[in-house]
């Protein structure tokens, strides 16, 4: 059988994951393998037709895909992203329709399964044929194990094509529709704020939707908001994973970007991102966008921001870019997700309406200095940054570090000494059955009373307050 690879990793042979393909595919030389190094070569394949055509080629002829990539910003990089952009621009859809196809990732666990959720769902939509998905730790190939369920990995995959086994799916397609918005002059006051608004978007044509609700969001408000687009500024390239910013922030690329991400995205108090969905994520323009503010390392950089979204296209069926997008917001950068407006609604009335609502919110929350508290996706992120920064990648990420230890990040459970001495205290005592029948007894009433004699002393007070101002 023949096994295409395709190398989603800018750094090419270089690539930590493919090692890991390296490793496994020994173990069968009676097949083809043929590695295609789609995301280092991206450039080449963008410009000449002919390159792009071989890697098609090479895909029609083959039994199975594999998918391997390193994992970057919650999802593939975005060097992989444009690949996948570009099979939908050339129509090469049919060289990948009925294909036996599987992923490989290596990263840190931070947000994999929404990368592979993400490529998983590409694979549907072109048809393919998923077999399973394998996310590895960067250092788990020392384990042997893990090296073991990398051979079983390939075993079922291999076997599954050899014997044409039949695959299921778990992601419906997605229906861009054909609506049209018809924004109306908006007869509602307009708002004057000191909050600094700056409109992010990586395409802007006055006709399109897209266009017609930044247009719309704009007009709600009295004075100009900051507006860029980021196909207007020199951006070299995507993210190289050279991690050099490691030490200091610092990229190694020599372009406008920094320069905008510091001075104007980073100085503004409401962020928001306007795009168009492009198959299962925005476009890979933006994804490129998103890499490259990873010069600031696990480091948040917009603390207290309100962070949204325009979006034009149909984000409700694909939930796992509405997780990607709130994830970026709150636990990526510890800011304030206000949410998503798309024209998916159908309804020019009610889009122009939901935009008026939405710019007040925003301005409010950020008037108020609103940062909900962090959900599972933020307290499950940062127990990872923080162990991985304390521990493993410390070395590499000294900046974040430094970052960690200043702002109280290491917020490990070990230091809190109260709570220590009361559990040594409390399993001690569990183990006499009066004590332990009286504590499990009351613990269904006792936490909630005592909630309530402490929240009620603090509302009257807080009434008191009010009253006064
Ligand atoms: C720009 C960048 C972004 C990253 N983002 C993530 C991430 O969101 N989640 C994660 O678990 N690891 C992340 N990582 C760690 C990489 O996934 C990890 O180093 C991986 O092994 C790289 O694989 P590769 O060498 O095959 O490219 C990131 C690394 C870089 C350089």
């Amino acid at each position: 059988m023949k096994i295409v690879v395709l190398n989603g990793s800018p750094k090419g042979k270089l690539s930590f994951t493919i090692q890991y393909m390296d490793y496994v595919k020994q173990f069968h030389p009676e097949h083809e393998w043929i590695t295609i190094n789609v995301a280092k070569k991206i450039k080449k394949l963008e410009k000449k037709d002919t390159e792009f055509q071989a890697v098609i080629k090479e895909i029609e002829s083959a039994d199975g895909v594999l998918w391997s990539f390193g994992l970057y910003v919650l999802c593939v990089p975005s060097q992989y992203m444009r690949f996948i952009e570009l099979i939908h621009e050339r129509n090469a859809q049919s060289a990948f329709e009925g294909k036996y196809t599987g992923i490989i990732s290596s990263s840190i666990h931070y947000y994999d399964h929404t990368a592979h959720q993400y490529l998983r769902a590409e694979c549907e939509d072109l048809n393919m044929q998923f077999i399973d998905g394998l996310s590895v730790y960067l250092n788990d190939y020392r384990i042997k194990e893990l090296r073991e369920l990398l051979r079983i990995f390939m075993d079922n995959f291999l076997s599954t094509i050899d014997n044409q086994k039949a695959t299921g799916k778990l992601y419906s397609p997605l229906r861009f529709s054909e609506f049209e918005y018809q924004p109306t002059v908006l007869d509602q006051p307009k708002i004057d704020t000191k909050q600094k608004i700056i409109m992010i978007t990586d395409e802007y044509n006055p006709q399109s939707n897209l266009g017609k609700m930044i247009d719309q969001f704009k007009q709600n408000f009295s004075n100009e908001i900051d507006f860029l687009n980021i196909q207007d500024i020199e951006i070299k390239g995507g993210c190289q994973g050279c991690m050099r910013c490691g030490y200091d922030y610092n990229c190694f690329y020599d372009d406008e970007y920094k320069d905008v991400y510091n001075n104007r995205v980073i100085t503004s108090d409401i962020i928001i991102f306007a795009g168009n969905m492009k198959n299962r994520y925005l476009s890979a323009k933006w994804k490129q966008f998103y890499d490259r503010a990873f010069f600031w390392n696990h480091t948040p950089s917009l603390v207290g921001k309100q962070i949204g979204y325009l979006i034009s296209g149909p984000p409700t069926p694909n939930h796992n870019l509405i997780q990607i997008l709130e994830a970026s917001a709150t636990t990526r950068q510890d800011a304030n997700f206000t949410g998503i407006i798309t024209d998916e609604i159908g309804n020019s009335e009610l889009l122009d309406r939901q935009l008026h609502s939405f710019a007040n919110q925003v301005v409010y929350f950020s008037e108020k200095e609103y940062v909900r508290p962090q959900n599972f996706l933020g307290v499950g992120g940062h127990k990872v940054f923080r162990d991985e920064i304390w521990g493993p990648i410390r070395m590499i990420w000294q900046a974040d570090h430094r970052y960690f230890k200043k702002h109280g990040k290491y917020d490990f459970p070990q230091k809190r000494y109260f709570i220590r001495v009361g559990n040594f205290f409390m399993l001690l005592l569990c183990k006499i059955p009066f004590f332990r029948k009286k504590f499990y007894n009351n613990l269904k009433s006792l936490p909630a009373k005592r909630m309530k004699s402490s929240l009620d002393k603090a509302a009257l007070k807080e009434i008191e307050a009010a009253k006064t101002t």
